[in-house]
């Protein structure tokens, strides 16, 4: 991948890197569309599949993970993907020699909060893979989901303060009719959690509604609280946390105004859903 990778950037051709999980759906499709609009017909477009084993806690869902490989690769031939990047855990981390693999890249500020306090080791699993893949890949342009609003800001952090030469490309969660965002976990909701799971986007519109008609601005608290209340009506669900804060730097607010963000995670069942938005 590197060689070929090396040969592309020497000749100047640009390089859109869409790095996933894989189990693609639509959210991931668009992602690769916009790696297409920002490198152009003459650019390559790589997407990498690789269910990275350092950003799971041991009790979390690594191994049920979805999968399906052969589905994937057809998607991104269907979308003009030019190379569709797989590794596997013995290239990735060395599992199969006697020197174990011992190095990580630690974002130690926007890391902390929200997604890095409720899954203390996730974004040390994902900076380290996203900074390995971006030294084999060797992208000029990388696109992230907004869906992981922190996750492209922790990226956008190590790649400005480690002097990554690529430029990080976020584009707008994809989301079904109804509002929920599009995520691989959303497979593993039943019929009643699936309808339980429309509740993050309700928190978002209420929200919305509530800072936009208060043009002096939402106390924070309260307005956690009244969302909070909308969950007796969603059985299954049970909130992990509602943040509001400041877009840049991630720092919570204590009055909410429009153009604030907000971000939660709620359980539905077991399974764990996260979602954000600018209010
Ligand atoms: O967003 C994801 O799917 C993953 O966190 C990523 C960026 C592919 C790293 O494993």
């Amino acid at each position: 991948m590197q060689r070929l990778a090396m040969s592309w950037r020497r000749q100047g051709i640009s390089i859109g890197f869409v790095p996933t999980m894989g189990y693609l759906h639509e959210g991931h499709l668009n992602l690769m569309r916009r790696a297409r609009r920002v490198v152009g017909e003459d650019g390559i477009v790589i997407v990498s599949i690789y269910v990275n084993p350092t950003q799971f806690s041991p009790s979390e869902d690594f191994s049920s993970y979805p999968r399906d490989p052969k589905r994937d690769l057809r998607l991104c031939g269907e979308e003009g993907v030019d190379v569709v990047f797989t590794p596997e855990d013995r290239h990735i981390y060395f599992r199969d020699t006697a020197a174990a693999y011992s190095t990580y890249v630690v974002e130690e500020s926007l890391s902390g909060v929200m997604e890095g306090e409720s899954r203390p080791t996730h974004f040390r699993g994902v900076t380290t893979i996203v900074a390995k893949l971006f030294n084999l890949v060797l992208p000029t342009h990388a696109v992230f989901g907004e869906k992981d609003f922190q996750q492209a800001a922790v990226i956008k952090r190590m790649v400005r303060d480690l002097h990554f030469p690529v430029k990080i490309v976020t584009a707008p969660t994809s989301r079904e009719s109804d509002g929920l965002a599009i995520s691989s976990r959303n497979k593993y909701l039943n019929q009643e959690q699936r309808a339980d799971a429309v509740v993050l986007w309700r928190c978002i519109e209420t929200a919305r509604k509530l800072v936009r008609d208060n043009s002096s601005g939402i106390e924070a608290g309260r307005l956690r609280d009244g969302l909070m209340r909308i969950f007796s009506d969603y059985a299954s669900a049970r909130p992990d946390y509602i943040e509001f804060f400041d877009e840049a730097l991630l720092t919570p607010v204590s009055r909410v105004r429009k153009g604030h963000r907000m971000a939660l995670a709620v359980y539905v069942g077991e399974t764990r859903l996260i979602d954000n938005a600018r209010l």
